[in-house]
């Protein structure tokens, strides 16, 4: 790596640019592993996961629901979004018919998203089911965590493995402002109760915006000194309706410069490369810190992500417009072979990388609440 980094949109343009020769001296390489340590020896992964750049698709996120209870202002528009009549949701049948082709197929984790996935009724019915497929390693949930607290001895128990839970700011009047409802001591109680529950680490996602949460970096990662907890800083996206502006987006080279100041021995670890996140320990600390990228320097030549939407639509990339429905068919009565096609399909079609943040800004997609991240 040479000692000037700069982002640089679809043009090569520079975006964002930071000195790295102060940090060079604490970070390990970024890895350099390959996809080929995820790929099963005895050739169980189906060809339908491998895209026509190689990359091989063994993470699921499935959204339960469109519905939340809180209402985020980066994740939804003020007014609510239209929400898909009931009827044409995927049942728990219908998502467990799908999510076990899948890990036949070679798919080894899977995330529950949202919405928010815990307002879904047979939530713990649908972790069961799926905790339950052979083949599957890691069962993952991306919360809000307003109500967790109270369900997650259950969850556990049936097979939740590892928990996200999203927290922008430690400031319960910010809260409120941000998602437009309270309950900022619950999501506290959630974090405590799931490090409790022996979650380790407990992930804790927090996006950050100029003027509204960029002044509490250093809180935030003085958090991880006494906390099991992953904090995670995440570059501002562009999704419909969440009035994303380049303004607001918070660089990664200016989110760590604020955190290097203060923590000195922040040291880079060694990545995997399907990881969204660029990992850091900090000497003393009990937890880590990590930055999630995706606008100044995306991660896509790493992506193993598939998303599965609660109307059952099949979607490839986070930021590509493109979905198609496994709902209609499914409810048409193909067979098992006829739906691997149209997954396959849609798998060799994913482009190599997001357009990049302007286009994406530009670009019709969905919102927040009804992709699930
Ligand atoms: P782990 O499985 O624990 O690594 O979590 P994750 O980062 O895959 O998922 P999570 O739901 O915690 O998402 C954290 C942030 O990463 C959110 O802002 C997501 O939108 C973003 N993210 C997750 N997957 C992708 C992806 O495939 N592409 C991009 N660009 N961002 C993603
Ligand atoms: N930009 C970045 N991250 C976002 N999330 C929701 N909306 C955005 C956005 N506009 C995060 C949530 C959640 C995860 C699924 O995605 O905080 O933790
Ligand atoms: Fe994968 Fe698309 Fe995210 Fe890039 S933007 S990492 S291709 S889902």
């Amino acid at each position: 790596m040479g000692s000037f980094c700069a982002s640089r949109n679809g043009n090569g343009q520079a975006l964002f640019s930071c000195n790295m020769n102060e940090y060079m001296g604490r970070m390990y390489a970024t890895s350099c592993a390959t996809f080929s340590e995820d790929r099963p020896k005895d050739n169980s992964v189906s060809d339908m996961l491998v895209d026509s750049f190689g990359r091989l698709h063994t993470y699921l996120r499935i959204s339960l629901t469109e519905r939340c209870n809180l209402r985020c202002q980066y994740c939804m528009p003020a007014e609510g979004v239209e929400l898909t009549p009931n009827p044409k949701l995927l049942t728990k049948t219908e998502i467990m018919r799908l999510a076990n082709l899948f890990v036949n197929s070679g798919v080894n984790k899977i995330r529950l998203t949202g919405g928010e996935p815990t307002v879904r009724k047979d939530i713990e019915d649908i972790c069961w089911g799926l905790s339950n497929m052979k083949g599957l390693k890691t069962l993952a949930m991306t919360t809000n965590g307003i109500t967790l607290a109270r369900k997650l001895p259950k969850l556990k128990e049936c097979g939740l493995t590892s928990l996200n839970i999203s927290l922008d700011t430690l400031v319960p009047a910010k809260f409120e402002f941000m998602t437009r409802r309270k309950g900022h001591q619950k999501v506290m109680d959630s974090i405590n109760a799931a490090v409790d529950l022996g979650y380790n680490p407990v992930k804790v996602n927090c996006v950050v915006m100029r003027g509204f949460n960029d002044d509490e970096i250093c809180d935030f990662v003085e958090l991880t000194r006494g906390k099991p907890i992953n904090v995670r800083f995440i570059e501002f996206m562009p999704f419909d309706g969440n009035v994303w502006n380049v303004k607001k987006l918070v660089p990664y080279s200016e989110m760590l410069d604020t955190a290097v100041k203060r923590f000195t021995s922040l040291k880079r670890l060694q990545d995997h490369p399907t990881d969204t996140a660029k990992n850091f320990t900090i000497d003393g600390h009990q937890g880590t810190v990590s930055f999630i990228t995706s606008m100044t320097e995306h991660f896509c030549a790493g992506c193993n992500r598939l998303r599965l939407l609660a109307d059952g639509n099949f979607k490839v990339c986070l930021f590509g417009p493109s979905e198609v429905s496994l709902r209609d068919p499914l409810r048409q009565g193909v067979e098992d072979h006829e739906l691997q096609e149209i997954i396959g399909a849609a798998v060799k079609r994913k482009k190599a990388s997001h357009a990049g943040m302007f286009d994406i800004a530009k670009t019709a997609n969905r919102p927040m609440i009804h992709i699930g991240g």
